[in-house]
């Protein structure tokens, strides 16, 4: 393999700057010619495609965000905006891609590989941590950090005014990081898509707590959950009445800010391995890392949600609160 290509691709995620350094520099390391590939797939389509140097990459590991850009393009789901992009990837010679993304950037990617002669494998890049392939996705740890820092400075004001507060993460689909930022910041509950809501037991919980006269209690609701916190919100304030409540959404504050060490080593690991991986003949796969080894999981496989939240961590949210 003589050219690869590096894009970023759906939802920015900490740790993909350190990635696309690693990838540029390992792929120089055998001197294979690399390319930034701007904005994910709306760029390839569009032919916003450059050559990167080893300088290109430097002092970018500890910056949030993507230096390449990201994008979710419409355009690629249909037929001829992937002939356009493979267009663009010809007429450059290039022969391999390495795709930074999510279920989405795979999805596309798994399609993009059947129809034409193109070499992909993927790294996990996103926040959610929903992939399936990797114990860890580049983003998720630096994103729970940044919302249990938020959640520690809630407590404070909650704490001062004896108040309840409902607050939502991130994960549109899965509950990772309410899951772990919840038990980080020691909340009293947590609620997530992957499981029903029992009304009546977050009330008993929260009724146990307000008797125990604790100062403040939180909530963590992931966004993915059904009316996020304010309907959740809502739902207790019916039958709570005289609990002081406020509701926070931490929103898009979890996607950016400095990438936690944890997060640049992953990144590094990962952009690294695929590149081998393509030099190797690999294809159609994401480069994981599970128990600290690599392993190579079909992009299909990847994208199945079929993760499952660890019943451990549900039961220290209950017995801890
Ligand atoms: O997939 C990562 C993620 O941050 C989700 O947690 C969230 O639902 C979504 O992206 C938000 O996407 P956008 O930035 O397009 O609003």
């Amino acid at each position: 393999m003589k050219r690869i290509g590096v894009f970023t691709s759906g939802g920015d995620a900490p740790g993909m700057n350190a990635c696309i350094r690693a990838v540029v520099r390992t792929a120089l390391y055998y001197k294979i010619e690399v390319f930034g590939i701007y904005r994910g797939y709306s760029g390839m389509i569009r032919g916003e495609i450059v050559k990167m140097e080893s300088k290109d990459v430097s002092n970018i590991m500890q910056h949030g965000g993507t230096i390449l850009q990201s994008a979710r393009s419409e355009t690629f789901r249909t037929k001829p905006g992937r002939a356009k992009a493979f267009k663009q990837l010809k007429k450059l010679g290039i022969e391999g891609l390495v795709a930074i993304g999510g279920d989405g950037t795979f999805s596309g990617a798994s399609i993009f590989a059947e129809e034409y002669p193109v070499s992909i494998v993927g790294v996990p890049g996103t926040i959610d941590n929903d992939l399936y392939g990797s114990d860890f996705t580049l983003g998720y740890d630096t994103a729970v950090n940044t919302a249990v820092s938020c959640i520690d400075n809630i407590k404070d004001t909650a704490n001062s005014h004896n108040r309840l507060f409902f607050i939502e993460v991130m994960g549109r689909d899965a509950g990772f990081i309410a899951l772990r930022s919840g038990i980080a910041s020691g909340a009293e509950a947590v609620l997530i898509p992957e499981e029903k809501t029992d009304v009546e037991e977050l009330i008993k919980t929260l009724d146990k707590n307000y008797k125990r006269k604790k100062s403040s209690s939180i909530v963590v609701v992931a966004e993915g959950k059904t009316g996020g916190a304010f309907e959740v919100a809502e739902m207790v304030k019916k039958r709570f009445a005289h609990y002081d409540m406020r509701v926070t959404v931490l929103g898009h504050l979890q996607r950016g800010g400095r990438p936690s060490a944890f997060d640049r080593v992953l990144a590094s690991r990962l952009g690294m391995e695929a590149v081998k991986a393509l030099r190797s003949g690999k294809k159609g796969v994401m480069v994981g890392q599970i128990h600290n080894r690599i392993e190579y999981t079909p992009f299909e496989k990847a994208c199945k949600h079929n993760i499952g939240i660890s019943p451990i961590m549900l039961e220290m949210v209950n017995i801890l609160s």
